[in-house]
């Protein structure tokens, strides 16, 4: 019987047991994936106990994943440069930690728009948190030659921006309507949209026609900034594929199958999310 689980504060919201424990059943594996509720300060401590535990590794969910880094033996490159870590497993008795956000965010590209590093110079990234962060990262690291970082309070993104110079700038959210005709992907990172937050005020009229539009707000599955762009015939990315696609390395390194993102998990997270 191999375990795993989510850790988080709170965790009750979080949605990977219904990913990890469809495709436990999809493959016939004797296992389960459960949460757990750790308190900030005990993380470190919990990652020690994982194998006492029972534990074949777990997710690492908000606030935890920075907390989570200072444990690991092992980091993968992505989560060194970001400082966040939100998957960790065990290799005998190292404790190994990889951030698949990142890889999830692109493999969700690459799927829903397979030819977008052909069709995107330039990216625009809406928000500067730890999302935005990630995002960044993983867009100059697949070529992108330039990102906007664009946030409501310009410092932070220019701490965004800092980090790749000469690759990256930031602009304020208030002046980035004069930005938008010069973006081949638009990427919200903010939590604007979000059900129970007010919807992005963009002016999409001003997108060049071939410009793609993602999100990664999820909840719900197509948000107000989706829904006008596509009505606009853009190429839209919803955020639901970067959950499900970020969930593939873990569940291989614990369960020993790498399992596929199938329109059934699709449907299945939907119908949660819905509700
Ligand atoms: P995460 O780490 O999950 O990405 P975060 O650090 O809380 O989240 O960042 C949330 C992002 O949404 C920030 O870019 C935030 O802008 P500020 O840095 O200016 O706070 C953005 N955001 C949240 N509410 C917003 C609002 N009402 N208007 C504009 N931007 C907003």
């Amino acid at each position: 019987m191999t375990k795993a689980c989510v850790i988080g504060w709170p965790v009750e919201h979080a949605r990977s047991p219904i990913i990890h424990n469809h495709w436990i059943k999809t493959y016939g594996i004797t296992g389960s994936y459960g949460r757990e509720l750790i308190e900030p300060g005990k993380v470190g401590s919990f990652l020690k106990n994982l194998r006492d535990l029972g534990y074949a590794g777990c997710n690492i969910t908000v606030p935890h994943k920075e907390e989570a880094l200072a444990a690991l033996d092992d980091i993968d490159p992505t989560a060194a440069a970001l400082g966040a870590v939100n998957t960790v497993w065990l290799d005998q008795d190292r404790l190994c930690g990889m951030n698949t956000d990142v890889p999830g965010f692109l493999a969700n590209l690459d799927e829903t728009v397979p030819e977008w590093t052909r069709r995107t110079t330039h990216a625009v990234v809406l928000g500067a948190g730890g999302a935005a962060r990630g995002i960044v990262y993983g867009l100059v690291n697949s070529g992108v030659e330039t990102v906007t970082v664009v946030n409501r309070s310009l410092d932070r993104a220019e701490a965004v921006a800092a980090i790749y110079p000469g690759r990256a700038r930031a602009l304020a959210m208030a002046d980035v309507g004069g930005l938008l005709p010069r973006a081949d992907l638009l990427i919200n990172t903010t939590s604007l949209g979000m059900k129970g937050q007010p919807a992005l005020d963009l002016p999409l009229d001003r997108l060049k026609p071939d410009a793609i539009v993602a999100d990664i707000v999820y909840v719900p599955l197509k948000t107000s900034l989706l829904v006008e762009a596509e009505a606009r015939g853009h190429a839209i990315v919803g955020g639901l594929g970067m959950l499900l696609h970020q969930a593939v390395p873990g569940f291989e390194h614990w369960f020993g199958v790498k399992p596929e993102v199938t329109r059934d998990l699709y449907d299945l997270v939907a119908a949660d999310i819905e509700g």
